[in-house]
């Protein structure tokens, strides 16, 4: 018998139906089509404005989609995972409201804040309770509503981001498909570079922090450019290195889409064809932790069982790593 994996037997998207295009932003901020596509690849967002709606809701529309593909009665999930950093309130958490919402009645679950790694941490993790053979049925959500912390102002921020919401089903497999291996890091080092400075325990809501903007995202884009393309290379390098694999034994790379340039500067240093990386940037921009899946649900079509998929992210935090799977649909 072979060991078993969990696998990703479903995935499935879903992104609001509102676009914010370069040429809206050119309207709110300093910039240009132009500019925005040259340096990061985006021409468009998605951006939720369902009144009443937040990220639990884009959740809970992925995860219907993805109980209906897979023929999954809500009942039968064990564990949801939400991957994300903009939950609908600071507690409770999001997973516990979108079980509520698809009726996962006899879930548990919880939220992994990892930013822009949320996706890979929740898969790797949500892997483990199928591997160990503690559960059968394991739902993945990777979500973030940006719009929701983005200052509408600040042309540095406002032109990566936009909302959505990936989610997978994670089954035991014992035919050699599955999460096979991953290289995850963290450096709280990092956190200045790219955070939320108000609305925590440090820094509590007040009237000074919502007159200082201090409510939504800050970045030193730069820095974290070149953080990104490090670690991103650097932890794909020590996974195919321990898995005894070459680039050419990978079909597809899927990296975290927060700049068309970060993306081709890793596949460049990883001398990996283009051809065979996933990108959707242009039309969703940088959605945080649902990136990786919305990859995966855009690109399922070309996917052939058997398939060796390396998943790569860079976040704030910092958060960072890669995760080795063989696709098994
Ligand atoms: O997903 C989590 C991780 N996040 C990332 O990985 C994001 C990493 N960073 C980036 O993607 C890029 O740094 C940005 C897209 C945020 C910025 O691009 P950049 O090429 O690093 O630009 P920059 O900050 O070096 O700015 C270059 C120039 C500046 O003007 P001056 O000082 O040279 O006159 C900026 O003020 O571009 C200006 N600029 C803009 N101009 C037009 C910055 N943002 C804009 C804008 N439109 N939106």
């Amino acid at each position: 018998m072979g060991k078993i994996h969990a696998a990703i037997t479903g995935v499935n998207g879903w992104v609001p139906e509102t676009k914010l295009t370069n040429f809206d932003l050119e309207k709110l901020v300093d910039t240009n089509d132009e500019w925005i596509t040259s340096r990061t690849g985006i021409r468009e967002r998605r951006i939720l404005k369902t009144e009443g709606w937040a990220t639990s809701d884009m959740c809970a529309e992925a995860v219907k989609g993805l109980l209906e593909k897979t023929g999954t009665k809500p009942g039968e999930i064990d564990l949801l995972i939400v991957a994300t950093v903009t939950a609908d309130m600071v507690f409770p958490d999001t997973a516990n409201t979108v079980c509520d919402k698809v009726g996962a009645k006899n879930a548990w679950g919880y939220d992994i804040n990892a930013a822009c790694s949320g996706f890979l941490f929740a898969l790797a993790t949500g892997a483990q309770f199928i591997q160990n053979e503690t559960y059968k049925k394991v739902v993945v959500v990777g979500a973030d509503m940006m719009s929701s912390i983005i200052d509408y102002t600040d042309r540095n921020t406002c032109v990566i981001f936009g909302d959505g919401a990936g989610a997978v089903l994670l089954e035991p497999k014992k035919d050699g498909t599955g999460v096979i291996d991953f290289v995850l890091r963290a450096d709280g080092g990092g956190r200045h570079l790219l955070h939320m400075k108000a609305g925590g325990s440090l820094q509590p809501a007040s009237h000074e922090t919502v007159d200082n903007r201090e409510h939504f995202v800050y970045q030193d884009g730069k820095r974290v450019f070149v953080h990104a393309v490090k670690g991103m290379t650097s932890t794909t390098e020590e996974l195919l290195r321990r898995n005894k694999m070459t680039t050419d034994d990978v079909q597809w790379m899927v990296p975290h889409q927060a700049n068309m340039r970060i993306i081709t500067s890793v596949a460049e240093h990883l001398n990996f064809p283009m051809e065979r990386v996933m990108v959707n940037i242009q039309k969703f921009g940088n959605t945080t932790a649902g990136t990786l899946p919305l990859c995966l649900w855009d690109y399922e079509n070309q996917l052939k069982k058997g398939d060796n998929l390396v998943l790569t992210a860079f976040g704030g935090g910092f958060t960072w790593g890669a995760l080795y799977l063989k696709w098994a649909i």
